[in-house]
């Protein structure tokens, strides 16, 4: 695949949704509501009664299969905000979820129209040999879950977030009542700038995105405390302290991507990679540089300190303490940087 090639594969390439894992989705929504102003939420009983045509591992669901789970939807300014709680009869959430704990588990890819879902699966299975995890019609929705963990750390799912309306015994809104439209309102503030990735080598990593999801190029840059003004470690200035990663960006649409090989002295990183090894670590969100340190100040009065801030290359970024509250890791960026710094792009060509 040439240069050009890799380019023109990425125009109108769009990240449409994010996705974590919960072991109680209640818990993980309510605290998304009340410390993001994120809402309203659709939660979906999903099981064989609410999903058709399902497969797994390529396979169609033998007859009498029978799962349960939750899943919560909600909308964002640019991206749409999933979580997943397992029931029962799906091995697969819970193996994550001792695995990993509570963190992101997923981002989906959008494909139009509805049945280009399965006909892209099946792309991928057929070119590439990645299966097809999981496929599923909920109403108007298709998505589609290709096996791409072992190849990059995070599967990727293709979906066209069609409409969902099941019967009202499967699903309600939370919270219920007549504020909903102001919360809307909220939510579509916050715009998802940066979806951020940890791996343990990093061309490895790299080549894997290329290959297998078509994803680049990439500019690769060593972030270290030398260049890397301001920084703060655990809510306190950080006087001296070495540290040291690398790190591969790309643009997909309006987001960025970033891949972290774990180096040293980034606690939150090694922690990660500690328990992870690889995966998607945390979802960065923009905020305005003239209101950077007043939302810090709101998270920090609220008991959730910066893990790791600073500025680079002119970007102020903040990755927070959120695992415990929201279920997942998030971060705050001005995206005010430049490109100094990058090193070499990947593939090299
Ligand atoms: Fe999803």
């Amino acid at each position: 695949m040439t240069k050009q090639d890799l380019i023109s594969r990425m125009e109108g390439r769009f990240i449409s949704q994010i996705c974590g894992a919960s072991s109680d989705i209640q818990r993980t929504i309510a605290n998304w509501t009340k410390l993001m102003n994120v809402g309203p939420w659709l939660v979906l009983n999903s099981s064989p009664a609410t999903i058709s045509n399902l497969l797994a591992n390529n396979k169609p669901l033998p007859e009498n299969a029978d799962f349960h789970s939750y899943c919560a939807l909600a909308s964002l300014g640019n991206v749409q905000l999933e979580f997943n709680q397992p029931l029962w009869g799906d091995d697969a959430l819970p193996a994550f979820l001792d695995a990993n704990g509570e963190s992101w588990h997923h981002f989906k890819e959008h494909i139009t129209p509805a049945d280009a879902v399965l006909q892209t699966g099946r792309e991928y299975l057929e070119t590439k040999g990645l299966d097809i995890v999981s496929y599923g019609e909920i109403d108007q929705d298709r998505y589609l879950n290709v096996g791409t963990y072992a190849a990059v750390g995070v599967n990727l799912e293709l979906g066209n977030t069609g409409r969902i309306q099941f019967p009202p015994e499967y699903q309600r809104n939370y919270p219920e009542g007549d504020h909903a439209s102001s919360l809307a309102e909220k939510s579509r503030q916050w715009h998802a700038g940066e979806l951020i990735f940890v791996t343990d080598h990093l061309e490895n990593a790299l080549s894997a995105w290329v290959k297998y999801l078509q994803v680049g190029p990439w500019r690769i840059q060593t972030i270290d405390d030398a260049i890397v003004s301001d920084v703060v470690m655990d809510g306190h200035a950080a006087d001296g302290g070495k540290f040291r990663c690398r790190i591969g960006r790309c643009r997909w649409g309006d987001k960025r991507l970033t891949v972290i090989e774990r180096g040293y002295g980034i606690a939150p990183v090694a922690e990660y990679a500690f328990r992870s090894k690889r995966g998607m670590f945390a979802v960065s969100f923009q905020v305005d540089p003239g209101k950077f340190d007043a939302k810090v100040a709101y998270f920090a009065e609220r008991g959730i300190p910066v893990r790791l801030g600073g500025r680079l290359f002119g970007e102020r970024f903040a990755l927070l303490d959120t695992e415990s509250i929201l279920g997942v890791r998030i971060a705050l960026s001005d995206f005010a940087g430049t490109d100094d710094g990058v090193e070499t792009t990947f593939p090299a060509f």
